[in-house]
């Protein structure tokens, strides 16, 4: 045990390395030391391996970020043990029963709330970039009618990019974007401009991968629309004049739209820092948070959240398929959350959400087991141990489902929103006057040490099925094609019965 000499308290951190028998004082900031202080405790190599490079100064390890702050950010807090949600400030439950996407989507990118004057300047702005390059429809046209969406939306961003040149640092200079930071007006113009093409082309890229799933010909976007009330028009208009979406599916649409805004560092948004990190353009930057957000853990949870409970089929069920979670064969699609160990507050606001689309759309038959299963949850052992409650995805789907989305289309109507968080972590990093620094993590390597080539007649196979490819079946392949030989370009025969 280590006894330190009583001092007066400071924000600080007394650290003995017991390797040298040094003192550090590591400061204490807003509650987090920085984790380059740490690398000043040196120490000179022992037993340790040169790779674990002691002389160079200690690491800071942390596996999937489990407690590790990337960035000082203005935008959204979240306390997850209280269940606290607020952008700039504002509660997530005032912004929803208040406000409207657009005016978040300003809220979060620039810091306030828009006057008047500066929210009709905004709207008409954003709506005014709704419209893409015809030729980005022909890109969906050489889509398989059955790809994934968010497949379609994630190379739909990044074929943006290749539409704008003059938004392309490595054409226009590595400091396009960071300029910015100075307040230099055409740099900020660039940036801006950005943006809203960015917010305002999204609803119309995730209808076209939407209509070209159902074949139907893409329509143009709409004037005199709501944000989310265009993007209904672009996913459903199919002839005729006037087109208005019901009020109430508008509107939850709009509130869900807010909900999924922004999230702080979530997956994605590190990775569109990470991407951002680098200097590329931000249609690259936001085709990679499509790519992060699609995964199920991420924002491909609420489509797997309805396929787990078609899958249970019925109130009854859920105990059987509760019992396979309880013994770790299943995740229980829908709950637990990186940060929320307690009520997920957007799901609080999506719940009741949920009772005025229903209201109007007739209740979604999965309702039932889905209450059943969160009943059976919050009194399950396993699942009090672990906090782990009902998070956003867990009734999203169950809106979505109501309305009539197909369920491949429910992380398109996630990325469609969270563009606008993505954009704001963007901004903000390119507008730090300290300038962006490269996001580059280090390893501890556990891997061989140095060693010498070895020769083919003296090597041996490794032991495991991990150290070499597996046997792959040849799918498509016919057997007259399997049974036919082949001569290569050097004239040496060769067959596939032979690979
Ligand atoms: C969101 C999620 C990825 C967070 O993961 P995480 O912070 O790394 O949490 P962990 O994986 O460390 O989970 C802690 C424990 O709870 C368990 N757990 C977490 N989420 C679980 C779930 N949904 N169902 C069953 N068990 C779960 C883990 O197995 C682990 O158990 P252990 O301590 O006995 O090993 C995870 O909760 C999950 O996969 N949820 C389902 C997918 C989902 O709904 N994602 C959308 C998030 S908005």
């Amino acid at each position: 045990m280590v006894t330190v000499s009583k001092q007066t308290p400071r924000q600080s951190l007394t650290v003995v390395d017991n390797r040298t028998n040094k003192v550090y004082e590591i400061p204490i900031k807003q509650n987090s030391v920085l984790a380059t202080d740490f690398k000043k405790i040196k120490a000179q190599k022992g037993d340790d391996r040169e790779e674990d490079e002691t002389e160079q100064g200690l690491r800071v390890y942390d596996p999937a970020y489990m407690n590790t702050a990337v960035v000082q950010s203005k935008i959204t807090y979240i306390n997850g043990q209280d269940g606290v949600l607020r952008y700039r400030g504002y509660p997530i439950e005032q912004l929803v029963k208040k406000s409207n996407f657009l005016e978040t989507a300003f809220l979060l990118i620039y810091g306030e709330l828009p006057t008047k004057s500066q929210f009709n300047n905004w709207q008409n702005e954003v709506m005014h970039h709704t419209f893409v390059h015809s030729d980005i429809e022909g890109m969906f046209k050489s889509f398989r009618y059955d790809s994934h969406p968010m497949s379609m939306l994630a190379s739909a961003f990044a074929t943006l990019g290749a539409f704008a040149p003059e938004a392309n640092p490595s054409l226009k200079g590595q400091k396009l974007y960071t300029n910015a930071a100075s307040g230099n007006p055409e740099a900020l113009q660039i940036l801006d401009r950005q943006i809203l093409r960015i917010i305002g082309k999204a609803p119309t890229l995730a209808a076209a991968s939407y209509r070209m799933r159902q074949g139907r010909p893409f329509n143009r976007p709409a004037h005199g629309l709501s944000y989310t009330g265009n993007f209904l028009y672009l996913l459903d208009h199919l002839s005729g004049h006037e087109y208005q979406p019901h009020p109430v599916l508008e509107q939850a649409l709009d509130a869900l739209f807010i909900i999924h805004a922004d999230h702080e560092v979530n997956c994605s948004t590190a990775t569109v820092l990470q991407v951002g990190s680098s200097l590329v353009d931000p249609y690259s930057v936001v085709s990679a948070g499509c790519a992060a957000l699609y995964g199920p853990s991420h924002g491909g949870a609420s489509e797997s959240a309805i396929r787990m409970l078609m899958e249970i089929g019925s109130p009854e069920k859920v105990p059987g398929f509760m019992a396979q979670v309880e013994r770790r064969e299943r995740v229980l699609v829908g709950f637990g959350h990186r940060v929320y160990k307690n009520v997920d507050p957007r799901s609080t606001a999506i719940r009741a959400l949920a009772e005025r689309v229903f209201a109007v759309t007739g209740r979604n038959r999965l309702l039932d087991t889905a209450t059943a299963l969160a009943a059976y949850a919050r009194k399950s052992e396993f699942m009090r141990a672990r906090n782990l409650y009902p998070n956003v995805d867990f009734y999203s789907g169950l809106i979505y489902q109501a309305m009539g989305f197909p369920l491949d289309f429910y992380p398109v109507l996630f990325a469609v929103p969270r563009c606008v968080g993505w954009l704001a972590h963007w901004r903000q990093m390119m507008l730090n006057p300290a300038g962006v620094k490269i996001w580059r993590p280090r390893q501890l390597y556990v891997g061989e040490s140095a060693r010498d080539y070895v020769d083919p007649e003296e090597r041996k196979a490794g032991e495991t099925v991990f150290d070499a490819p597996v046997p792959v079946q040849h799918g498509d392949d016919s057997k007259r094609n399997e049974l036919a030989s082949y001569k290569d370009e050097r004239g040496q025969t060769w067959g596939r019965a032979k690979l």
